[in-house]
C-alpha cells in the first residue's frame, strides 16, 4: 500500500498527489512512468512521475480526472493509500546537451514533459517552451515551466490566458524565425502530437513524442500498448513512451485508443 501524503488540485479536474515509494523514487529517472491500482477490484491505470524525491522517499503524479479510475483516485484524501504501484517502467528520456530544446506540453501532457525539460535544462540546454490548453482553468505547471525556460509563451484554444490559438501554431512562427532548433519534445492530446510531427518532419526536425495508448501490464507481456514505428510493432511500455515522432503511425494510435470508449462510459456510470 503507497500512502498519500500531499493533495492538490492544479486546474478543474487536475489533481497532484505526492506518494510515499521510496523504491521507485530511488530508481526513478524522467520519463518513466508508474502503473498502479488502486483496490483489488481496480484497473491498472498508467501515470508519469511528475516529480520524484530521493530524499523524502516520495513520487508526484500529477493527473486528469477522465474516467473512472482517475475519478475515484482523485477522491483519495492525504493519508489513505493506493493497493498497488509498480515502476518506475518504460525507458528513461535520452538526456544530454543538445542545444536548443523545444517543449511542447499540452493540456495534462505538460505534467509529462515537464521532469524531462526539467533535466533537459540541468544537462545545459536551452529550452523555448510552448505550454497549451483548452482554457486558462485547464493549465498546469506554468510557473514551473516558466522557470526552466530561456523562453516562454502560452496558448489557450479560447484566448482566455496568452495566446488564443494553439501550441502548432507558435511552433510554426519559432520554425520562422530560422534559429537552429536541435530537438523537439512534446506530450499531450494523440492528434496535437500528429500535428506537430507534420510540422517538423518536412523541416527535418528531430522530434520526440511521449505516447500514452492504452496500457494493461505495463511490462510488455500483454500487447495493449502496441504502436506501429516504422515498419515495426512496438510496445510503448517497454519501448517507449518515448519515440522518434516522424515514425509514429498516429492513426492507428488513434483509433486503438478509442477502442474500449463504450465500456468505459458503462463503468463511469456506475457508482465509484
Ligand atoms: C505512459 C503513460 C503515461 C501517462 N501519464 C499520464 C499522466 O501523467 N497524467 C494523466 O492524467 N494521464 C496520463 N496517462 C493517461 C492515463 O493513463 C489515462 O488518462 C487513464 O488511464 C484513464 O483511466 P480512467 O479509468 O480514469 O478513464 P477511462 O474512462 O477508462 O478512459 C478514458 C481515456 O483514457 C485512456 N485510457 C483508459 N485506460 C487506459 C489505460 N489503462 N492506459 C492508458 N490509457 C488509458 C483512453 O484513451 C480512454 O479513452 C498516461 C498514459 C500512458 C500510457
Ligand atoms: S501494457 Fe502490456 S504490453 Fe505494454
Amino acid at each position: 500500500m503507497a500512502r498519500i501524503i500531499k493533495k492538490e488540485v492544479l486546474a478543474e479536474g487536475i489533481k497532484r498527489i505526492e506518494v510515499l515509494a521510496p523504491d521507485i523514487a530511488k530508481k526513478a529517472m524522467p520519463g518513466q512512468f508508474v502503473v498502479l491500482r488502486i483496490d483489488e477490484k481496480g484497473e491498472r491505470i498508467p501515470l508519469t512521475i511528475a516529480e520524484k524525491s530521493s530524499e523524502k522517499g516520495t513520487i508526484s503524479l500529477i493527473f486528469q480526472e477522465v474516467g473512472k479510475t482517475t475519478k475515484k483516485l482523485g477522491a483519495l484524501g492525504e493519508g489513505e493509500g493506493i493497493l498497488n504501484l509498480a515502476g518506475p517502467l518504460g525507458k528513461p528520456s535520452e538526456i544530454k546537451r543538445y542545444g536548443t530544446v523545444v517543449v511542447i506540453g499540452g493540456g495534462v501532457g505538460t505534467a509529462v514533459v515537464y521532469p524531462v525539460a526539467d533535466a533537459l535544462k540541468k544537462a545545459g540546454n536551452k529550452i523555448v517552451s510552448i505550454l497549451g490548453a483548452r482554457s486558462k482553468n485547464f493549465l498546469i505547471l506554468e510557473e514551473e515551466l516558466k522557470e526552466i525556460s530561456d523562453e516562454f509563451f502560452l496558448t489557450t484554444d479560447d484566448g482566455s490566458l496568452g495566446e488564443k490559438g494553439f501550441v502548432s501554431d507558435v511552433l510554426k512562427r519559432l520554425i520562422g524565425r530560422k534559429e537552429k532548433i536541435d530537438l523537439v519534445i512534446t506530450a499531450g492530446p494523440l492528434v496535437m502530437m500528429k500535428v506537430i510531427t507534420q510540422i517538423t518532419k518536412p523541416e527535418h526536425l528531430r522530434t520526440r513524442v511521449s505516447l500514452n495508448p492504452i496500457m494493461v501490464d505495463g511490462t510488455g507481456m500483454c500487447g495493449s500498448c502496441r504502436v506501429r514505428i516504422g515498419n515495426e510493432s512496438k510496445f510503448v511500455c517497454v519501448d517507449g513512451p518515448e519515440f522518434d515522432g516522424d515514425e509514429v503511425d498516429f492513426d492507428i494510435l488513434i483509433a486503438r485508443s478509442k477502442l474500449f470508449s463504450a465500456q468505459e462510459q458503462l463503468v463511469l456510470n456506475r457508482k465509484l
